[in-house]
């Protein structure tokens, strides 16, 4: 098995990748606190000595205080989470790598467990964890505006750390994809809507201000998914035309990159099409754009948790696809987990010398 072409370097603004492997954001949840410890500095810092091209952190949540149902979910913010990330991207940089937190806010979601809560209800567009399942409160416009500002904030000192790039989550069914789902989303002021279209405004306005915040060279990226928690079926743009409408706001907003999840990169957005969800993102934007999903492993990440184990697999159907130049970067997920020279070996062709992923990885952080 050879991938050369994976390994040729990638340039947008000030971001230089000397490859196409992105590691995907994989939350933790051993950060107590919210402060990132040296132990968390190194797992980065080993997969930077491993080769990959680009980092992008665990979601790391910003200033509001119902942002995270889990409190070793590493903090964005304040004075001893940040020293924390300073020395992530210090020895991230310092083995060659490069590195993006990505930015989070949960939303309404489930209490992680009963012995942590936050200090304040969980909140979204209109209290809604899943349809018609109030789990939280109604976010004023102040309360907008003030999020907002947090993920700017965030995003300003990711710069000010050194950080290479931001990622903004937007995927998955937490806050701003609560925004973008007509059952999380049912206001009736300018952040609601019946149309995608509408009910991006509340992203485009963050993205706008993260735009203002770390000015116009450097990069931000966007994770997006059809696929919530809540439902992995749900769709939000049923056809190229609706998925232009939603996209289309967010590039004049100022994302330069489309992180586009899927949970299995080979299967077709629409019919008519074998296009996955980042090749049509990347069509219909041109902007660049990062497929995910089960590459490099034979089984899914939700199989994966309900205990299922994943065997390496072959890279070919992702070739084929990105020579044909559907996507510009590729993201991995479990099986970087499961081995931090994962990019190295498929650069020298040691395929016989990869790993399975099996969920016991998650029990360390090694
Ligand atoms: C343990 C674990 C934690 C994850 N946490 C996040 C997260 O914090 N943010 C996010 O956008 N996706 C998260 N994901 C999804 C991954 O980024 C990725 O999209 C998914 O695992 C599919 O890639 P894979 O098949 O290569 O593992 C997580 C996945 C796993 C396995």
């Amino acid at each position: 098995m050879t991938a050369h072409q994976l390994f040729q370097p990638f340039r947008l603004k000030s971001l230089k990748l000397k490859n196409r492997i992105v590691m995907a954001p994989m939350t933790r949840s051993f950060s107590p606190g919210g402060i990132p410890t040296p132990q968390v500095a190194e797992y980065y810092a080993r997969r930077a000595a491993g080769e990959v091209g680009l980092i992008v952190s665990e979601g790391t949540v910003v200033n509001r205080p119902a942002s995270s149902n889990d409190a070793a979910i590493p903090h964005f913010y304040g004075e001893k989470p940040l020293l924390g990330w300073k020395a992530v991207i210090d020895q991230v940089h310092a083995k060659g790598g490069v590195m993006a937190p990505q930015l989070w806010h949960m939303g309404v979601v489930a209490p992680k467990n009963t012995s942590w809560q936050p200090p304040a209800p969980f909140e979204g567009p209109s209290g809604y964890v899943a349809p018609g399942k109030i789990g939280g409160v109604a976010m004023t416009e102040q309360d907008i505006a003030d999020t907002i500002r947090a993920f700017a904030q965030a995003a300003a000192e990711a710069r000010t750390l050194g950080f290479d790039a931001v990622e903004i989550h937007g995927a998955h069914g937490y806050l701003i994809d609560q925004f973008f789902w007509h059952p999380t989303n049912q206001r009736t002021d300018r952040y609601g809507g019946k149309t995608l279209a509408e009910r991006t405004r509340f992203a485009v306005e963050l993205i706008r201000a993260v735009r203002q915040a770390v000015g116009p060279d450097f990069p931000i990226c966007l994770r997006i998914s059809q696929w919530k928690l809540q439902d992995f079926t749900a769709r939000l743009a049923a056809t190229p035309a609706e998925m232009e409408a939603w996209l289309a706001p967010l590039v004049q907003a100022g994302v330069d990159i489309f992180h586009c999840s899927q949970r299995r990169f080979w299967e077709p957005e629409f019919t008519d099409s074998d296009l996955n969800f980042a090749g049509w993102a990347k069509k219909l934007t041109g902007k660049a754009t990062i497929t995910v999903g089960s590459i490099g492993l034979s089984g899914d990440f939700l199989g994966a948790f309900q205990g299922e184990a994943s065997t390496p697999s072959s890279l070919d159907e992702l070739l084929r696809r990105f020579d044909r130049g559907d996507f510009d970067l590729v993201a991995v997920g479990r099986a970087l987990i499961a081995d931090e020279a994962w990019t190295r070996k498929i650069d020298e062709g040691r395929s016989s010398e990869l790993r399975g992923f099996s969920k016991e990885a998650l029990a360390t952080l090694a």
